[in-house]
């Protein structure tokens, strides 16, 4: 007997799950053409190479990598950052930039299991390229909260943590750490929430800081407000004036509320090279629902000319948690018009013919052959949520009639079948 179950870490999507994981990818559709980004596409498989990072990136030994028969390195793609830049590589002299592109990969991870993280997930990708400065960060980032408001979410229920590496860059310089090891700490420092004080001071050692160091960093980690690091700091960090003058935008544009500062995000991809970002529940119960950041340097560590990039991932699993959570999943149904219900086997011809007429008037149209008792097959009818059902009964055919019941009113009328079909 072979195991039915799927993968461990990956989902079936049986018919009422997919109709909600569809009804998330046209929000988030929606919202990007709304904001006038393109969609673009690639295959799941990629060169292995694309994901290998000096600086220790999580994501690089989370890869599903696999020899083909060719003898090639390969990897099912665990995020489409990487991808997006070959892309763009290719094409880099014939594109006209700035380019503003989403897609909705699939993408896996060989993570271990928790709430919110699985080993396959859709990522909504979206992602300004050829822009510098904080335009495309207020563009994006007022994408992906336009996209929350089309779920019903407010910003009483998420909160979007904003931070800049490049603050975090001033801070490990205030505390000593020399220039080489800055990428590395900030992957080790992304896990704080994940491992906690004593594992966190003990990576930090690994990467050749002091127990100073470290305390230094930590006092900094703890201050809650842009205010404070700012005095901390002291004098003119551009990273700051940067982060206020995002922020004065962001309200600017309305969103000001679901916006706030928040020094411990420093996000594990080390390719990033300013902004970085983090959407969350306002309990903090569930794991990051949407990630980016500013990664200038990414397409010239590919080899291309240095172009400003920023994006999101926005993954499926965690945000349906949260929306299930606050009851705020909508109720789908099959979306159909009319379901024509024969009486009996006598029938059946002529609901075949009635479907297909109203199928040419172009609604949606199930017919039921099954010939169970009336009731059931109209419980049916009203399970699947379709709007009408039309009975094809011995009498009332025998007349030339129809009966059309209207499904959420339990309305029936009696019609002949040429002005139904007229209607
Ligand atoms: P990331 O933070 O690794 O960033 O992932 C982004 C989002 O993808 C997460 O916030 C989460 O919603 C979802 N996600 C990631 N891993 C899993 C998993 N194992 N199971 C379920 N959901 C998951 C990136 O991937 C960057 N490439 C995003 C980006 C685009 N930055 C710039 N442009």
């Amino acid at each position: 007997m072979i195991d039915l179950k799927p993968v461990r870490g990956t989902r079936d999507f049986y018919p009422a799950e997919l109709r909600l994981r569809h009804w998330l990818f046209d929000i988030w559709r929606g919202t990007a053409r709304q904001f006038g980004f393109e969609e673009y596409d690639a295959c799941v498989l990629e060169s292995e190479a694309l994901y290998v990072r000096k600086a220790g990136d999580e994501i690089t030994g989370q890869l599903y990598n696999f020899d083909d028969k060719g003898g090639r390195r390969l990897a099912l793609r665990p995020e489409m950052t990487p991808t997006l830049a070959r892309l763009i590589l290719q094409r880099q002299r014939a594109l006209q930039f700035p380019l503003k592109w989403f897609s909705i990969p699939q993408c896996f991870r060989y993570e271990r299991m928790t709430r919110g993280r699985k080993r396959e997930h859709y990522q909504w990708n979206l992602d300004v390229i050829g822009q510098p400065g904080n335009v495309a960060e207020v563009e994006t980032i007022s994408a992906l909260i336009a996209s929350l408001e089309a779920m019903g979410l407010t910003a009483e229920h998420v909160r979007l943590h904003l931070n800049d590496r490049r603050l975090l860059t001033a801070v490990l310089e205030r505390a000593g750490v020399p220039e080489e090891h800055h990428l590395p700490v900030m992957v080790v420092m992304d896990k704080r929430d994940k491992i906690g004080g004593e594992q966190l001071e003990a990576l930090l050692g690994e990467q050749g800081l002091s127990g100073t160091q470290v305390r230094r960093i930590d006092e900094f980690l703890a201050m809650s407000s842009l205010e404070e690091v700012k005095t901390a700091l002291g004098g003119d960090t551009p990273a700051v004036a940067e982060l206020e003058a995002l922020q004065e935008l962001l309200g600017r544009v309305g969103f000001g509320d679901w916006v706030g500062f928040d020094i411990t995000v420093v996000r594990g991809l080390s390719y990033y090279t300013g902004t970085v970002f983090e959407l969350r529940d306002r309990s903090a119960s569930l794991r990051a629902i949407c990630g980016g950041g500013r990664y200038d340097s990414l397409l010239s560590a590919f080899g291309g000319d240095p172009i400003p990039a920023i994006g999101f991932g926005f993954g499926d699993v965690v945000i349906l948690e949260l929306l299930g959570d606050l009851g705020l999943l909508p109720q789908l149904g099959t979306d159909l018009d009319y379901v024509v219900i024969p009486f009996s086997e006598a029938q059946v011809p002529a609901a075949l013919e009635l479907s297909q007429k109203l199928r040419r008037k172009g609604l949606r149209v199930d017919a039921d052959f099954a010939l169970r008792k009336l009731k059931r097959a109209l419980q049916r009818a009203s399970e699947i949520g379709a709007r009408r059902a039309v009975l094809l009964m011995p009498d009332e055919l025998e007349r030339g009639e129809v009966v059309v019941r209207d499904m959420a009113k339990r309305e029936e009328r009696r019609v002949a079948m040429e002005a139904f079909l007229e209607e």
